[in-house]
C-alpha cells in the first residue's frame, strides 16, 4: 500500500477485508451508535457509518487519524485521537455495536470496556485473534488468547469465530 511505504517501516495498517460484512452487520442491527476502535485510513468506519450511524473511532496515530479524518469527511464519522486505553473510559455508554481492529497489547483492558460501553444486546465485531498464524512476532499474542477465552467461555457472551479470526458475539 502506498501510505505504508511513505509512513515508514513501523507502518502496518491495511483496510479490513471485512467491509460490507460490517456494512450488512450495522444495517441488520440498526445500530444507531457505533464505536470502533483502530480507525487505520477510515475504510472501516464508512462501511460502518453507511446505513446512518453514528460512529465514534480511535486511532493512537495522528498521520492515520488526519488521512481517516480525510476520507471519512462526508459521514458522520467522529475521530478521537489516542489509544483505546486513554478514550475508551471517557465515552458514555449505549453503543449498539463495536469494532475491534487495534493491536492486542491492550486486549484485555478494551474487552473491559467495551462490556461497559455495550448495550444490553449489543454486538461485539472482534478482529486480529488469529494474527499468530501470519507471525509468531506479534506483540501481545498471548492478550489475543484471553481475548479469545473469555468471548468463548463467559456466559454473558454468544459467540462465532470466523475463520480468518474476527469474531461476533452477541452481549447478553
Ligand atoms: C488494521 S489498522 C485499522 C484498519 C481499519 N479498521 C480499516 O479496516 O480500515 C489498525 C489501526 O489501529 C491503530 N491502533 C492499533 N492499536 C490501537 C490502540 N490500542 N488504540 C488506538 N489505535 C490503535 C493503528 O495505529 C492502526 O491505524
Ligand atoms: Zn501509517
Amino acid at each position: 500500500m502506498r501510505h505504508r511505504e511513505e509512513h515508514g517501516a513501523g507502518c502496518t495498517v491495511y483496510p479490513t477485508s471485512s467491509g460490507p460484512l460490517l456494512g450488512v452487520l450495522a444495517a441488520a442491527t440498526a445500530a444507531r451508535r457505533i464505536l470502533e476502535l483502530g480507525t487505520g485510513l477510515g475504510y472501516s468506519a464508512l462501511w460502518l457509518a453507511d446505513a446512518g450511524a453514528h460512529v465514534d473511532t480511535i486511532e493512537q496515530d495522528e498521520i492515520h487519524a488526519a488521512l481517516g479524518g480525510e476520507s471519512t469527511k462526508d459521514a458522520d464519522v467522529e475521530i478521537h485521537v489516542g489509544t483505546g486505553a486513554d478514550i475508551l473510559p471517557t465515552l458514555e455508554p449505549g453503543y449498539d455495536l463495536a469494532f475491534s481492529d487495534g493491536d492486542p497489547v491492550e486486549f484485555e483492558t478494551d474487552l473491559d470496556q467495551f462490556e461497559r460501553l455495550l448495550r444490553p444486546g449489543g454486538l461485539l465485531v472482534s478482529a486480529n485473534l488469529f494474527l499468530g498464524q501470519y507471525s509468531a512476532d506479534v506483540e501481545g499474542l498471548e492478550h489475543a488468547a484471553v481475548y479469545r477465552r473469555r468471548l468463548l467461555d463467559e456466559t454473558r457472551y454468544t459467540t462465532s469465530i470466523l475463520r480468518d479470526g474476527l469474531a461476533l458475539s452477541a452481549l447478553r
